[in-house]
């Protein structure tokens, strides 16, 4: 139940204790009406299912809004740069930054900046076609994810309307109580006041003596008294009843009185089902019932198979999927593993996402199939903080060959440029050390080898047009979706990736051939095309 409909439902639970006449005359009229809801099409027979129709009330907060700015139009005031500089404006850029000193070494110790515009990789008549493109297919998904909720409403001034700014719910055709309403002010002949709602009904659960009510069941509702202290009484017991099903979006109800206006929000929508995994007694975690490892292989069996064999020697029942789209798959085979082939050549985050959907775990684990699992690898370490956090995703530290350990940690920051498109900040980097974690941070990207909500990452996918190098496209594509952290104390080894070309083995050669080609002209081509398209990226900067 959500916070409003509870509290509703506090406030009806003390009238009904209170007055015994009236827990009749309550329960009757609500039961009346439920049944009068379920049954009776309240005449509408068809919804607008089209993207956010717009609503009149859109237009007049908007004007209402600009008015107010027009107010005090001829006031002069000066601009404060350093301010103003930093608040969202709808035009940005993205510069490289030099190294401060020239010095040859210096690049150890501070990156420099590097800036690239992803149109760039286009001809001016591709950059047209896709600009225009890209900004249709941006309004259908602004109307599309919008509603009424998401409208700016401001309370005007002494207004002596009293009602709930936020969090009122309602059930798609459901009936709610409307918690918090009331009106204050002086005393006077006749107190007026009146509801308007486009995609519901009003009534009242009770009627209260001295009061006059009119539109009951209708979508206006206009309550008159002469006794103030009757009229917030009977204030107490309005009901909205949504009429329309058209879940995740919200009704917007106009509550008057004299001149004053005000309007709230009912949010309408399904109670959403939570998916809960059920992982066992209490006590201490069981990385098998809670957590899959998913990885993704190409030709390179024998590290696969350390791999797994070092998976074994600390977690012998995890289930392991492995998802293989080498061209002359050989069998990987053993107690709990899962061996998905895959069309030859799919590719690195089809791959991925073909593994991340057979998990039916809690957890998922990413390693790639050439990580070596040590005593360092504490996958406990990893639930631990997502189960006591809001955490999604947790990334952790990978071993070089060299004794070197990276975490890969960045921060990713979009900033609004208007139709161009936005600018990407990437920087290596974190945002706060976590309380009760002193290994962890929080960030926007890690590194390969991460424990996740599986649902959260179905949700936010592995983009499958992403073939060969890939990685940080999967953080872009889950900002504003992925709470995200890493830990240095939680260490997976990495069997040897930087090898030279006489010491590797055929199967690493063919790997490296195909995993790492030159950067080529479509490889760029695609990279920079989604990035301008489907994320709406004009430029991007990185310090690498
Ligand atoms: C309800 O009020 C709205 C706006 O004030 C008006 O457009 C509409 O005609 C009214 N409907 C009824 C049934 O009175
Ligand atoms: C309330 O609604 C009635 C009938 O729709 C209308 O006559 C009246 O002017 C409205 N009053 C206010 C305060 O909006
Ligand atoms: C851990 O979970 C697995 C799979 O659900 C189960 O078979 C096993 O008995 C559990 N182990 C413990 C120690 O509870």
């Amino acid at each position: 139940m959500s916070a409003a409909a509870k509290s509703a439902n506090v406030l009806l639970m003390r009238f009904l204790r209170r007055k015994l006449v009236l827990v009749t005359v309550v329960a009757s009229v609500i039961s009346v009406s439920i049944l009068y809801v379920s049954w009776t099409p309240w005449g509408r027979t068809t919804v607008d299912v089209r993207p956010s129709p717009g609503s009149a009330v859109e237009g007049l907060l908007k004007k209402r809004l600009q008015d107010w700015g027009l107010k005090y139009d001829s006031i002069p005031f000066q601009l404060k740069e350093s301010v103003t500089s930093r608040v969202a404006s709808n035009s940005c850029v993205c510069q490289a930054e030099p190294n401060p000193v020239n010095v040859p070494l210096i690049k150890l110790l501070f990156s420099s900046v590097w800036a690239k515009y992803t149109v760039s990789s286009f001809s001016a008549a591709e950059r047209s076609t896709m600009k225009d493109n890209r900004a249709q297919e941006y309004q259908r998904y602004q109307r599309r994810s919008q509603n009424a909720a998401d409208l700016l409403i401001v309370a005007e001034a002494n207004s002596p309307l009293q009602f709930p700014t936020q969090g009122v719910e309602v059930n798609p055709l459901g009936t709610i109580l409307i918690p918090g309403l009331g009106i204050q002010e002086p005393p006077r002949d006749l107190h007026l006041v009146n509801f308007t709602a486009a995609m519901g009904t009003f009534d009242v659960a009770a009627k209260v003596e001295g009061v006059k009510v009119e539109g009951e069941g209708g979508s206006n509702l206009t309550l008159s008294s002469g006794f103030l202290a009757n009229l917030n009484r009977q204030l107490q017991f309005i009901t909205y009843t949504n009429t329309l099903f058209h879940p995740n979006t919200a009704d917007t109800v106009q509550f008057s009185s004299g001149g004053h206006r005000s309007v709230f929000i009912i949010r309408i929508r399904h109670r959403v089902s939570p998916r809960l995994y059920n992982t066992g007694p209490k006590g201490d975690y069981n990385i098998t019932a809670l957590v899959t490892f998913a990885t993704k292989t190409f030709i390179r069996y024998d590290k696969l198979r350390d791999l797994i064999d070092s998976i074994r020697l600390y977690y012998p029942t995890v289930t392991i999927v492995i998802a293989d789209d080498s061209e002359h798959p050989q069998p990987v085979k053993g107690p709990y593993i899962e061996h998905y082939i895959m069309p030859f050549g799919k590719g690195w985050f089809a791959g991925r996402n073909l593994a991340v959907s057979q998990v039916t775990t809690k957890y998922v684990l990413w390693v790639d199939d050439d990580f070596i699992f040590t005593a360092n690898t504490k996958v406990e370490k990893l639930v631990d903080i997502l189960e006591r956090t809001t955490l999604d995703l947790v990334g952790g530290a990978v071993r070089e060959v060299t004794g070197y350990t990276a975490t890969f940690r960045q921060t990713i920051m979009r900033e609004s440029g208007g139709a161009e498109g936005d600018c990407l900040h990437i920087r290596r980097g974190y945002h706060h050390v976590i309380q009760g974690f002193p290994n962890c941070v929080v960030c926007d990207g890690v590194i390969n080898f991460f424990l996740a909500r599986t649902d959260k990452v179905r949700q936010v996918g592995f983009d499958p047009l992403l073939a060969r190098t890939a990685h940080l496209e999967f953080f872009i594509d889950g900002l504003g979706l992925l709470h995200v952290a890493s830990c240095d104390d939680v260490i997976v080894s990495h069997a040897s990736k930087i090898k030279l070309p006489w010491g590797q083995s055929e199967s690493s050669k063919a790997y490296s051939k195909f995993r790492y080609p030159a950067m080529s002209y479509d490889t760029i081509h695609l990279k920079d095309g989604l990035l301008y398209f489907k994320n709406g990226i004009q430029c991007m900067s990185s310090n690498p």
